[in-house]
This record gives C-alpha cells, sequence and structure tokens, in this order.
C-alpha cells in the first residue's frame, strides 16, 4: 500500500492493471479554443463558439477577456462573447501566471485598439516560452513596446503590413501575428508559420470574420478588413487528448473506440501507435478503434512541428515506451526542459537515460505503483497513463496541472473500466 503522506491538494488514486474497454467521445480542442475566444476581440460582434471543453484554461481566458470589460458566457460546451463595451486593454499579471496563452490579447487588442498591456509571461517548467517573434512582429508592424514593472506595454497607431520569417515555428507567435494583422487593408506576408491544425482553425475563424488569407506551404498572406464580422464556429477535436486515450486503451491491453476525432490531424500518432504494436482501426471518418495485446514494441520518436509528431504527445508515449520488449529513443526538439516526468517514473521503476535532447528508455517488465508529482500538463497525463498499468496504488499529485487541459479524465477512464477516484483532501495513513 502506497502511503499517502498529508498534501491539501486534490490527487487522483489510481489502481493499476485494468484493461479499457469501450467507447469514449473526444472533447474539443483547448489549443483551438484558446486563439479563437480572444479573436473575439477583434469586432464589436457577437462571437459563438460550440464544442468548447471545459477546462480551467477555457475559464481562465473568460475571467481574462471579461477584466478587460467583454462579456463572456461559457456554459455547456458553448462560448459567447460580446467585446462592444470593451474598456480596458491590460492582461493582468495574475492571469497570465495562470495562463501563458494570454499572450494572445496583445493581437487583437493592438488590431483593433492600438494598445495592449500584457504581463511578461514568464517562462513554465517545460522551457523559456519566450515570445520575442511575438513582439517581432508587432515591431514590424509598426508598434511600439517596452517592459516597464514586468508588463509588455505595446501601442501602435496604424498597423502597417508586414513581411516577415519567423526564426522559429511558432504556434501562438503565428496566431498572435495573424489576429494582429487582420485589421490591416494591405497584404502582409509571413514565412515559416505554424501549421498546426489549431492555428489553421483559427485561420478558418479569421475567414468567416472577413479576413482574406492565404496558405501556401509555409507561407501565408494576410488581407485584413477595417470591419471584421463575429462569428459562429464549431472547435476542432482535441487531437492530444485523442492521442492520451489511445495510448490508454494500448497499453492497458484493451480495446477502446474513440468517437469524434479528426483522422487528419492524428495521422502521425496513429502510425507510431501502429508501430508499436497497437491495432488501429478506421471505423468512420471520426471513429477509431484501438487494440492492445499486453506486448508493446521499442520505438525512436523525434518531436517536431506539425505535421511531425507532437511535442504535447511526447510523456504519454515514454509511457508506452517504459514498458516496451526492448530500448526506445525519444527525442524532444521543441522545448528545452520537456522531460520533468522522467524523474517521476523512475520512482515507478521506469529505467530512463537522459543526454541532452534525448531520452533512453530501457523497457521493464511492469511500472510499480507510487507516489508521484504532476510537472505540467502533460506530464500528469503520463503519470495518470502509468498509474493505469503499474502494479498496485498509484498516487498522482496536483492535478491541477492536468484540469488545465483535459475535461473530466478520470470519468472518461473510468467509463472504459479504469480504476481512478479523484481525492479533494488527503487523508493520513500511516
Ligand atoms: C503552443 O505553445 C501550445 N500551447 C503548446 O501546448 C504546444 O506544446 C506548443 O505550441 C508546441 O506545439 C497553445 O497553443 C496554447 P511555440 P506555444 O511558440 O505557442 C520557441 C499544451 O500542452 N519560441 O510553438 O507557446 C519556444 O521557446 C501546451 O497544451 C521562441 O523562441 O509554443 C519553444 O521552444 C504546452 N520565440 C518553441 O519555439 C517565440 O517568440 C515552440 O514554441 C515563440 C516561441
Amino acid at each position: 500500500m502506497t502511503s499517502i503522506t498529508s498534501y491539501d491538494s486534490e490527487f487522483f488514486l489510481i489502481g493499476g492493471g485494468k484493461r479499457l474497454k469501450g467507447r469514449v467521445r473526444i472533447s474539443g480542442s483547448k489549443n483551438a479554443t484558446l486563439p479563437i475566444m480572444m479573436a473575439s476581440l477583434l469586432t464589436e460582434e457577437r462571437c459563438l463558439l460550440s464544442n468548447v471543453p471545459n477546462l480551467l484554461d477555457v475559464k481562465t481566458a473568460r475571467e481574462l477577456l471579461e477584466f478587460m470589460g467583454a462579456d463572456a458566457k461559457v456554459e455547456d460546451g458553448r462560448v459567447l462573447i460580446e467585446t462592444r463595451n470593451l474598456r480596458g486593454f491590460v492582461a493582468p499579471d495574475h492571469i497570465v501566471r495562470k495562463m501563458r496563452a494570454s499572450i494572445l490579447v496583445a493581437g487583437p487588442l493592438l488590431a483593433r485598439f492600438g494598445k495592449a498591456v500584457v504581463g511578461m509571461p514568464g517562462g513554465c517548467s517545460i522551457g523559456a516560452r519566450l515570445i520575442d517573434q511575438h513582439l517581432k512582429v508587432f515591431e514590424r508592424g509598426g508598434a511600439n513596446i517596452s517592459i516597464k514593472n514586468g508588463y509588455i506595454h505595446m501601442e501602435v497607431e496604424k498597423v502597417k503590413p508586414v513581411e516577415y520569417t519567423f526564426d522559429v515555428i511558432t504556434v501562438t507567435g503565428t496566431e498572435n501575428a495573424l489576429m494582429f494583422l487582420s485589421r490591416c487593408p494591405k497584404r502582409s506576408i509571413l514565412r515559416n508559420v505554424a501549421l498546426e491544425p489549431e492555428v489553421m482553425d483559427l485561420v478558418e475563424v479569421l475567414k468567416k470574420m472577413g479576413v482574406e488569407i492565404e496558405v501556401e506551404g509555409r507561407t501565408m498572406i494576410i488581407k485584413g478588413g477595417e470591419e471584421l464580422r463575429g462569428f459562429e464556429h464549431k472547435v476542432i477535436p482535441d487531437r492530444i487528448e485523442a492521442g492520451t486515450l489511445a495510448v490508454a486503451g494500448f497499453i492497458t491491453g484493451g480495446d477502446v473506440v474513440l468517437e469524434g476525432v479528426c483522422l487528419e490531424h492524428i495521422g502521425g500518432q496513429l502510425e507510431k501507435l501502429k508501430e508499436a504494436g497497437a491495432v488501429v482501426e478506421i471505423l468512420g471518418l471520426d471513429r477509431i478503434r484501438v487494440r492492445g495485446d499486453g506486448r508493446i514494441e521499442p520505438l525512436e520518436v523525434e518531436t517536431r512541428e506539425y505535421p511531425g509528431f507532437p511535442t504535447d504527445m511526447q510523456a504519454q508515449f515514454m509511457v508506452m515506451c517504459c514498458v516496451a520488449h526492448g530500448v526506445s529513443q525519444i527525442t524532444e526538439n521543441i522545448f528545452e526542459n520537456r522531460f520533468q516526468h522522467v524523474n517521476e517514473l523512475q520512482r515507478m521503476g521506469a529505467v530512463i537515460k537522459l543526454k541532452g535532447k534525448t531520452a533512453t528508455i530501457y523497457g521493464q517488465e511492469k511500472l510499480s505503483g507510487a507516489e508521484v508529482f504532476s510537472t505540467d500538463l502533460r506530464a500528469s497525463a503520463s503519470l495518470v497513463l502509468a498509474g493505469l498499468i503499474a502494479e498496485g496504488e498509484t498516487i498522482v499529485r496536483d492535478i491541477y496541472h492536468l484540469d488545465r487541459g483535459y475535461e473530466r479524465l478520470e470519468e472518461k477512464l473510468n467509463n472504459l473500466g479504469a480504476w481512478i477516484e479523484r481525492v479533494a483532501h488527503a487523508r493520513n495513513t500511516g
């Protein structure tokens, strides 16, 4: 029995060894929802989002919009936003610290009001999380930027057309640039842009609002409109939640059907899953079946920008490698410090060696239950997966990380036969 020391934050108690069976519906994408919510700042008209996941980050985004005076209602998967009465252009520190994607208000605020003040989005446990590329595009478009008392002050008279090539491929950097340029009537060109499905979902919304956007490879040509329309939009499915649940079905030797997926967005992950020995059946345009027989083959994985293997699935695939029949290698090319979960997995018996950007994982017969600590959103998901296959009980602490990006994960897994209890208050046992 893993002893439970006293803590006051919620944690999961997980009993390992259950094979997952059944069907589960995938929620809407967190990383598509957040930029699209901020795009509502570009118009006075009503904006309606559906298929929105019920997540901490979505609540924080709503809190931020309301802080600035917008009217934002979130209820059962729909978000209705009106920014007609916006009175402020400040994203305060206490909100930015909760969610660094708050920086996504900068582009739309500058485009519509010519002013934005955003708390410096500190790094986080997975890396420095720089925003130099965001600021370079704003400056190229004529903005004056200064940093005072931990806040970034940005102002622009009139956004000028921009021709810019990103030094690095950045998801929110591309999203901020698109929104920044979306009310500039002259053509701008962005090169070396990110093409993640979440970026393309924002592109769809901006087009609905009246922005002309052409995409050719990693080049985008944007022609904005001075007055932009409101929009109604159904958010794309969350490809990372889908991948996480597919891994859960496979590594438990289960048989799960994922409903409401977007096949195109998860193709790369499914190829890797099949390489590891999963049986993947396409049941329809938005349904797949994933089965495992208990044997997991070792893998070579390199995280890359989309359409490459997603960094947000790296920790989850590492769990699979921990119990594979052989030695696996995972190289993290996107973030400089996204191996926080390694220490915790080692507490469960994993044998992992880190050298620079590469983790070498020596597959073991099994993992054993332990008390482990979440450090970031996807690391916490990997610890839940490890708990599902570990022998005995696992305690996953600080699951507020998980609640930022997964909607009712324990409920979805329990409906598939897992045994996970969300414990609100610590119990002191021997
Ligand atoms: C987005 O973060 C996602 N978040 C992340 O998901 C995801 O891991 C990441 O893209 C990569 O796919 C949201 O969409 C809200 P980046 P973002 O800018 O935009 C460097 C999750 O788990 N960089 O694409 O912050 C940066 O340091 C989260 O849901 C610069 O150098 O990531 C990083 O090493 C975690 N300068 C790399 O680029 C910049 O100006 C990729 O960062 C911007 C980024």
